[in-house]
């Protein structure tokens, strides 16, 4: 069943945390079109204002500019709130392993008082981001649940101790958690600047530039990339799975590989740019391999990825070449 199909109680309302953000704002976006309720709180970090702006005008739609590092303001966010999808966190490994102290405080602090503010409002489910990066070093492919490694970044652990926490209020309070691991998404709205950005916006847009773009490592290093659709649907399925199915962390992924010399030269191929990239040093904290198993989503969320690689990067690229 394709997520346009998943049905809702009328009056439900939604928190997308971390909504003005690229995932958040993509889930805000498809909920509203389903005509629900959606409340977004973010702190405009590193998320923008104008992924507020392009809801701003309906009326289903509420912003709250506010940080969930304050648990007052999560308290007020969860207020007659039905479902919660806690996006809001910092991403990128590198940057955890410059600061460590602030993801602590983001990622683990906040997204446990969402947990904290959405058990006292007795949320119904609470759905929220985790990452493939709490796969570590485990050597298996594909990685499945229930085989972690040592972890090999800050951001890495925080995500691990929010999957923790998430076990920890289902069988102590019976809050309905549900942490899901994405694995490399991509899409419309992904930043492609600064220094931290993902690697296919970055690419597409140093390209579109007439820019060469840097490969960290020799390329042969593969990734399971997940169309941003794919997630959109993981988070609605879960928010409609039972109550066995929480306190547990499922992967969210195409269920592919590609390996990054092949995507890039998909990209050069799909906008007509015939350059060489520059090959520079391995990043730390990153993995060689990562390609998931979904079968336990498949199984326990209902979650069958409609879009491989090949048709969410067609639409991906042909949106950042209207868009950039
Ligand atoms: N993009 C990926 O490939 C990927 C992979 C694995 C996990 N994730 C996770 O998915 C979630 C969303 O990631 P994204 O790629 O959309 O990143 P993003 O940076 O575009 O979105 C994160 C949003 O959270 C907001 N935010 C950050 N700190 C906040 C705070 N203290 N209070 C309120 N809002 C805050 C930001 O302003 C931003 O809008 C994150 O939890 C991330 O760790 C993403």
């Amino acid at each position: 069943m394709s997520y346009s199909e998943v049905k809702f109680e009328e009056d439900a309302v939604f928190l997308v945390t971390g909504g003005a953000g690229f995932i958040g704002s993509n889930l805000v976006e498809a909920l509203l079109k389903k005509g629900h309720k959606v409340r977004c709180l973010d702190n405009l970090s590193t998320g923008k204002q104008e992924n507020v702006d392009l809801f701003i005008d309906n009326p289903n739609y509420t912003f709250i500019k506010g940080d969930i590092t304050d648990l007052d303001t999560c308290m007020k966010a969860c207020e007659g709130v039905t479902y919660v999808l806690n996006q809001a966190a910092w991403g990128s490994v590198p940057r955890s392993i410059e600061m460590p102290l602030y993801y602590e405080e983001v990622n683990i602090r906040g997204t446990l008082n969402m947990m904290e503010a959405a058990r006292q409002n007795h949320v119904k489910k609470f759905v929220y981001a985790s990452s493939s990066s709490v796969y570590g070093d485990h050597p298996v492919l594909p990685k499945k649940e229930g085989q972690e490694g040592n972890l090999l970044s800050p951001y890495a652990l925080t995500k691990r101790v929010c999957e923790e926490y998430g076990k920890l209020y289902y069988k102590l309070y019976g809050l309905d958690t549900y942490g899901l691991r994405y694995f490399n998404v991509f899409g419309r709205r992904q930043d492609p600047n600064g220094a931290y950005a993902a690697v296919i916006p970055k690419f597409i847009k140093q390209l579109l530039d007439g820019e060469t773009p840097t490969i960290n490592g020799d390329g042969k290093q593969s990734r399971d990339f997940t169309y941003i659709e794919n997630v959109i649907e993981a988070n609605l399925k879960a928010c409609k799975a039972s109550h066995e199915a929480a306190g547990q962390a499922y992967n969210v992924a195409a269920g592919g590989r590609e390996f990054l010399i092949d995507m890039y030269y998909r990209l050069t191929e799909a906008l007509g740019k015939d350059v060489e990239p520059i090959f520079g040093p391995d990043r730390p904290g990153d993995i060689k391999h990562s390609n998931a198993d979904i079968s336990k989503a498949k199984e326990l969320l209902g979650y069958h990825p409609e879009y491989d690689f090949e048709r969410g990067i067609k639409e991906a690229i042909d949106w950042y070449k209207e868009n950039l």
